[in-house]
Parts: structure tokens; C-alpha cells; sequence
């Protein structure tokens, strides 16, 4: 028996005896208890119930390739590369860049654990699994790295979106494009660039989406986080339709950012940004800035209102200063 098999045998949410798992998977229950301990160590809290057996706090919903499929729409189901979903993997935006030669435009990789989840600036990204999502879509240009400034934020908004077909309200977008909702964060976007300057070039954007913490990820994370579950007052969407709205909603987007760049994406942005008449302090290459959110630019870069006039920004650590 391996973890996943006994996250499966767990996933209702019942209680179920050690005796009964050993037995049903012909194993011992030395075996079990080895995987019950392998669970925690990746981050999912499974309960000893005494004699009475092993569970969790709430059931999961595990990805499943048929389910995602049958809730893509017609047309995103035609238009997508390759669709893949591993149990674990180290990262699966580094997967694609692995293969990033073969595969197919639009193609999604998805994992339910990464045991090396990358996130911006160098930082990780914790990946228990059965609770989050952790995708990334390779998406390929034809027209430079020229034309994709602003793709980062686009992905943002394409996030938003996606939480609005499933009727999640109450997030927003702090710049450049953390989703946020007032409790914390709720997904992180890393987009990764490759290939010519003026021409071919290939983006690898990784989405993880907070669906489910624990008390132990909300401690660890290292910043205030959130999850869709809290977002929908306990009720945690189902998985397989939150990947297949992130699908649906980044094939749907890159193609509208292929044809018209991120001019297309100011208004929704500005709708969602939560920085826009906050008073921010910026600290990057550029020193340390005070201002006033303006909004964003054409480019995606953040404008600042300042005492000597409006600066655009194109990289910075942004934080809200508190009145
Ligand atoms: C951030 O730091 O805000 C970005 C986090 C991006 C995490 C996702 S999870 C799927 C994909 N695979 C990775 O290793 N990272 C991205």
C-alpha cells in the first residue's frame, strides 16, 4: 500500500480500522500505519480514532482525469495540449519545462503533491496533497517577450475569473498578482519566460490554489493564507471543477492575451485591484518609494501616485501601510 492508496480509502471522510485497511490491501497493519505516518509527514492530518480506526477531519475529493475532462467546456477540451495528472512530482511547472520541447502548446500538468513546489523569489510552495490545487499550463508565443509584458497580471485576472464561474467572491488582486482574500492569501502565480526575444518564446505559468488548509500549512506558510473552503463559509468547492474552472478559464484568457496583450485586461484588473488608493511602500532596485495606488498600466506595471507626480513600477515588494 502506498499513501495514495490509503488517502483513497480515506477520502469519504468515514472512519475506517486499521484492520480493515491491512486487510482490504493485504498488507499489515505495520504496512498502514507506515502510510498513515507518510500522510502527516507530507501535510495531511489524518486522525487516530483509538481501535475505531483512521480518518479526516473532512472528506477529499481527489483529481481524476475522467472528471476533469467531462467538466471542461467543448470548446477548452479541443483546444487543450496535453492534460496530465501525477500523484507526485517535484514541481510541475518544472515538469513542463522539462519537456518543454515536446509538448504541445496548452498543455496542463497537474499534481496532487509536489515535493518541491516552487514559488516567487525563490521561495517554496507547500503541496500536501489532496487538498490544493497545483497546476501549471505551458502556453507558446509567437511574437517575443516584447509582447508579453503584463502576462503575469493577466494570469491574475484569468484566476479571477475562474473563482467567479464557480461563484467565489471576495478575492482581489495585489500587484502584481497575488490573489488575496481579506484574510490572507489564496493563490500564488509564478509565470516563467523562455526562448527568443523577438520571436518564439514559450511561458510556463504555474498556478497553486488554496482550496483546503490546515492549522498546520496556515503556520507554516509564513504569511497570512486563505483557502476556498473559508471563502465558501466551509463548504470546499469540488477539486476537479476548481482545475477545470482554471483551465477553462486559461485557455479562454491566453488566447484573448494573444490577440489583444494585456490592454485587454486593464479594466478587469482595475476592478479587482486592492492596492488602488492605499498607501503602499515599495522597497526593490529601485530603493525605498511611499505613494498612493494609481492602478496599472497598459504594461502591467503599478502606478504610484507620489509627491513628485505619477511613477510607474516595474518590479518591487509592495506592502499597505496602515493608517
Ligand atoms: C507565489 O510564490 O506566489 C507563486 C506560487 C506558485 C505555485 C505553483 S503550484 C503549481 C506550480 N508548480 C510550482 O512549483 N509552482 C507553481
Amino acid at each position: 500500500m502506498q499513501a495514495q492508496d490509503l488517502l483513497t480509502a480515506l477520502a469519504g471522510g468515514q472512519t475506517v480500522s486499521g484492520a480493515l485497511l491491512a486487510e482490504r490491501a493485504g498488507v499489515t497493519r505495520a504496512a498502514i500505519w507506515k502510510q498513515v505516518e507518510a500522510l502527516r509527514a507530507r501535510g495531511v492530518p489524518v486522525e487516530s480514532r483509538g481501535t475505531a480506526g483512521y480518518c479526516l477531519p473532512w472528506p477529499v475529493q481527489l483529481l481524476s482525469l475522467a472528471e476533469l475532462r467531462a467538466a471542461l467546456s467543448p470548446a477548452a477540451r479541443q483546444r487543450l495540449g496535453e492534460l496530465e495528472l501525477h500523484w507526485e512530482i517535484d514541481s510541475t511547472s518544472s515538469e513542463i519545462q522539462r519537456r518543454l520541447s515536446s509538448l504541445p502548446d496548452l498543455s496542463v500538468m497537474l499534481a496532487e503533491t509536489q515535493s518541491a513546489g516552487r514559488g516567487r523569489r525563490g521561495r517554496s510552495w507547500l503541496s500536501p496533497p489532496g487538498m490544493n490545487i497545483y497546476l501549471s499550463c505551458l502556453k507558446r508565443f509567437d511574437a517575443g517577450f516584447a509582447a508579453l509584458s503584463g502576462l503575469s497580471l493577466a494570469v491574475g485576472v484569468i484566476v479571477m475569473r475562474a473563482l467567479s464561474a464557480l461563484g467565489i467572491n471576495g478575492a482581489g488582486l495585489k500587484w502584481p498578482n497575488d490573489v488575496l482574500s481579506p484574510d490572507g492569501k489564496l493563490a500564488g502565480i509564478l509565470v516563467e519566460l523562455s526562448g527568443e526575444y523577438q520571436g518564439p518564446c514559450a511561458a510556463v505559468i504555474g498556478i497553486g490554489l488554496n482550496v483546503r488548509l490546515t492549522p498546520a500549512l496556515r503556520a507554516q506558510a509564513g504569511q497570512p493564507v486563505h483557502d476556498l473552503a473559508g471563502l465558501a463559509h466551509g463548504g470546499a468547492p469540488d477539486r476537479n471543477l476548481v482545475a477545470a474552472a482554471l483551465i477553462v478559464a486559461l485557455i479562454e484568457g491566453l488566447a484573448q492575451f494573444e490577440r489583444e496583450g494585456f490592454s485587454a485586461f486593464v479594466e478587469e484588473y482595475t476592478g479587482h485591484d486592492l492596492l488602488r488608493g492605499q498607501t503602499l511602500h515599495l522597497q526593490g532596485a529601485l530603493g525605498e518609494l511611499d505613494g498612493i495606488g494609481a492602478g496599472v498600466d497598459a504594461r502591467g506595471a503599478l502606478l504610484l501616485q507620489t509627491a513628485g507626480g505619477v511613477r510607474s513600477i516595474d518590479s518591487a515588494d509592495v506592502s499597505v501601510r496602515r493608517a
